[in-house]
């Protein structure tokens, strides 16, 4: 069986790395098929598997829009063929809606979504066509003249990537990223439900709700202790009771327990305040304090400006970068999220 993903096009390669990271740590067996930045299907998912699969996905991706068990693989040449062969009672209870979404195709959408309609009800009994709140949605994604139909069993939360961002919290600071970046930098991770994951940096906590809102116990810790007691408020807020937060500058981090993952977005530029360190030297003082807070196993993902080169350091302190990827902030500022283990002999 198989998974279609319809995915976020604001960065041509996070979203397709948050999938992976996750089918990764969650032992997801599937063959991932990138049909182009926006699609992607899981292949040769078994049929015990699927239904576990399908609520992992939706419970924990950020870039991915919607999940869909595929139905069949049709073109626009073949569509009415294929259509009339399907048995749609076995998809359909009572009423639907078909809705196409054109990734790098030229198809008339609402057209389509006519005919397509009128297609299945002439090929099913008993059912009708409900445009707004339907029991089963028929999703088509058209790639140039091939579509994949699909229908949505499970639906993804996007309303609560909305709902978590920095000035709807109920302690508000600037400079918090983005609630998706967020939950995708905790997937990077490799982070799994119930396990343990720091933020040295927590600020107001916008990655420690991500993870905890996929079921991590979270630490957070910032040498401010404003910043260490609004982080509380917030997590609070969004429901979340598995944490703890610490008034701790980084250089003197000392977990009780060895963390299995590490989230975190450091200061950096002129404007924000390291607790005195110089410069880029909160990077360097950064790593060696983690190190020894880490599993073996454990990863990091981090941000960091284009302009600080973390390669050096991570080869000094015994980590290596396993992956990084660039996001254009403005004109003169890149910023990098890096995805770092202990380099283990
Ligand atoms: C870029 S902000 C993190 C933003 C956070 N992700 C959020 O959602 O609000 C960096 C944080 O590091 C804290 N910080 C600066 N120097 C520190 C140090 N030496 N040790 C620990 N925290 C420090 C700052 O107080 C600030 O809250």
């Amino acid at each position: 069986m198989e998974l279609l993903c319809i995915q976020s096009q604001e960065h041509p390669l996070l979203p397709q790395a948050e999938l992976k990271a996750v089918i990764e740590c969650e032992d997801i067996h599937a063959d991932m098929d990138v049909v182009c930045e926006g699609l992607v299907i899981l292949k040769n998912i078994s049929e015990d598997n699927l239904c576990k699969y399908y609520k992992i996905l939706t419970k924990r991706l950020g870039y991915t829009h919607e999940v869909h068990e595929m139905i069949l693989k049709s073109s626009v040449e073949t569509l009415e063929k294929d259509i009339s062969s399907i048995d749609w009672h076995e998809y359909i209870d009572e009423n639907f809606a078909v809705r196409v979404k054109r990734v790098n195709s030229q198809i008339d959408t609402v057209a389509f979504e006519r005919k397509i309609g009128s297609l299945i009800l002439e090929n099913c009994d008993g059912i009708k066509v409900k445009l707004k709140k339907p029991k089963s949605l028929i999703r088509i994604a058209a790639f140039e003249n091939q579509l994949y139909v699909a229908i949505e069993r499970i639906k993804l939360n996007k309303k609560h990537f909305e709902e978590t961002k920095p000035h709807k919290r109920p302690f508000f600071h600037p400079g918090s990223m983005s609630p998706k970046l967020a939950r995708c930098m905790v997937n990077l991770s490799r982070v799994k439900e119930g396990q343990l994951l720091l933020d040295p940096f927590c600020g107001t906590g916008g990655i420690l709700i991500e993870a905890g809102l996929i079921g991590c116990k979270v630490l957070g810790s910032d040498i401010y202790w404003k910043m260490k007691n609004g982080a509380a408020i917030n997590l609070e807020h969004y429901g979340i009771t598995d944490y703890r937060t610490f008034n701790i500058d980084v250089r003197e981090l000392k977990m009780y327990e060895k963390v299995a993952s590490v989230v975190t977005d450091p200061p950096y530029g002129k404007s924000t305040t390291t607790g005195g360190i110089e410069g880029d030297g909160i990077f360097k003082e950064f790593f060696i304090s983690i190190y020894d807070n880490m599993r073996d196993d454990a990863y990091l993902c981090m941000a960091s400006p284009h302009y600080v080169d973390l390669q050096p350091i991570a080869d000094e302190v015994g980590f290596e970068i396993v992956e990084q990827y660039g996001i254009k902030m403005h004109r003169s500022l890149t910023r990098i999220i890096s995805v770092i283990r202990k380099k283990l002999d």
